[in-house]
């Protein structure tokens, strides 16, 4: 590993990050269990970057990114938040840092107070932190609405008068008020129609720019992280699968729910398009509260061998930038699917 000077220590350092809930079953009588629905993942981001977390409807996505933002408690590991242990903080310094992590939700439906005029949502969190003189919010305020794309007289408007991408064009620019580093962001279109999508993305990486925001970024739809994104890490059953640049992820997926599921995105690419063949994952995860011992994929896997149900895969460095929890995948990084 290359020895890290100051500047390439990445913003957001997130090490052995497990958060497990306590779900009863079975009746009054029966025992709680507990749920890891994250269970030891380890990832970083540099400032300025993007990194992406896919996977499919359960794998832990969002309870990974409440964690990151102290929205849900951590069961265990630690969060550096540029060199700050984010988890460790007190009341009173974790409202001051919360500051320089804000969070986009998926349903800017819900996400909303119905009941405030968009001015006051957006101006809220500078009043929560009593951030700068007052007389200067309204200011703030104004240039916030213009950055993304609003006009200044809808300020007065509530968020039912909104469509869905403005009202997330809202909640983008509340995100941004307390000028944070790093912005979470939750699967922010999938709740929006496919047009309003793309300029809502477009919007993201333009004040991307503006701003050199850091974004972690939520998706279950490698479709859309394919243009956001620097790196992507690929969850599956509480556990990252696969870890590597864009690139690197793109053209050559390693870990055999990767390429399941990088198959299933149309590619741009006329040529990539007829060699890529639509591969069917069958079967469904393993019950969270049941988990198999050995490799989680396994009850799916189209090449698992009797190894891997015995024993769980670790993540290991394949290439430069390039992780795999598989078995099968060895150093000449060749995917065995
Ligand atoms: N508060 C909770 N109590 C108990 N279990 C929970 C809780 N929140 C999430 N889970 C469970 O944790 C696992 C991960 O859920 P999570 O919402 O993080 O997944 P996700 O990847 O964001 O999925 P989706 O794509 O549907 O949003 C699931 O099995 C879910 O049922
Ligand atoms: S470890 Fe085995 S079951 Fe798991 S993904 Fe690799 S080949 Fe498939
Ligand atoms: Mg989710």
């Amino acid at each position: 590993m290359k020895d890290q000077t100051h500047h390439d220590k990445p913003l957001l350092d997130v090490e052995n990050l497990t958060v497990r809930f306590a779900v009863k079953r079975g009746g009054i009588f029966g025992k709680a269990k507990y749920l890891y629905a994250v269970d030891d993942i380890s990832f970083q981001i540099k400032r300025g970057e993007t990194l992406a977390i896919v996977g499919e409807s359960g794998s832990g996505k969002t309870t990974a990114a409440l964690a990151v933002a102290r929205l849900v408690n951590a069961y265990k590991g630690r969060v550096d938040l540029d060199g700050t242990n984010f988890l460790a903080l007190d009341d009173e310094a974790l409202r001051q840092a919360r500051a320089k992590m804000q969070f986009i939700f998926q349903d800017p439906y819900s996400s909303l107070n119905p009941r405030l005029r968009a001015e006051k949502i957006v101006r809220e969190p500078l009043d929560n932190l009593e951030a700068g003189p007052e007389a200067e919010r309204q200011g703030v305020v104004d240039r916030l609405f213009k950055a993304v794309g609003l006009h200044p007289e809808q300020q007065r408007l509530f968020p039912h008068q909104f469509s869905g991408g403005q009202r997330q064009r809202i909640g983008i620019a509340r995100a941004l008020a307390t000028q944070p580093d790093l912005i979470i962001c939750d699967e922010p279109v999938s709740a929006l129609d496919v047009a309003v999508q793309a300029q809502i993305l477009n919007l993201l990486r333009k004040l991307q720019a503006d701003f050199g925001l850091t974004f972690l970024f939520i998706s279950h739809d490698l479709g859309v992280v394919q243009h956001m994104c620097d790196s992507i890490a690929v969850m599956y059953m509480g556990k990252i699968v696969e870890h590597a640049d864009r690139i690197s992820l793109f053209n050559n997926p390693l870990h055999p729910y990767t390429k399941a599921l990088l198959s299933a995105v149309p590619s741009v690419d006329k040529k990539r398009r007829e060699q890529t063949k639509r591969i069917l994952i069958p079967g469904d995860p393993p019950d969270p509260l049941a988990l198999p011992e050995g490799c989680r994929f396994a009850n799916r896997c189209p090449v698992a061998q009797d190894r891997c149900k015995a024993e769980q895969p670790a993540l290991k460095q394949i290439a430069e930038g390039h992780k795999v929890a598989c078995h099968l995948v060895d150093e000449r990084a060749i995917s065995p699917l």
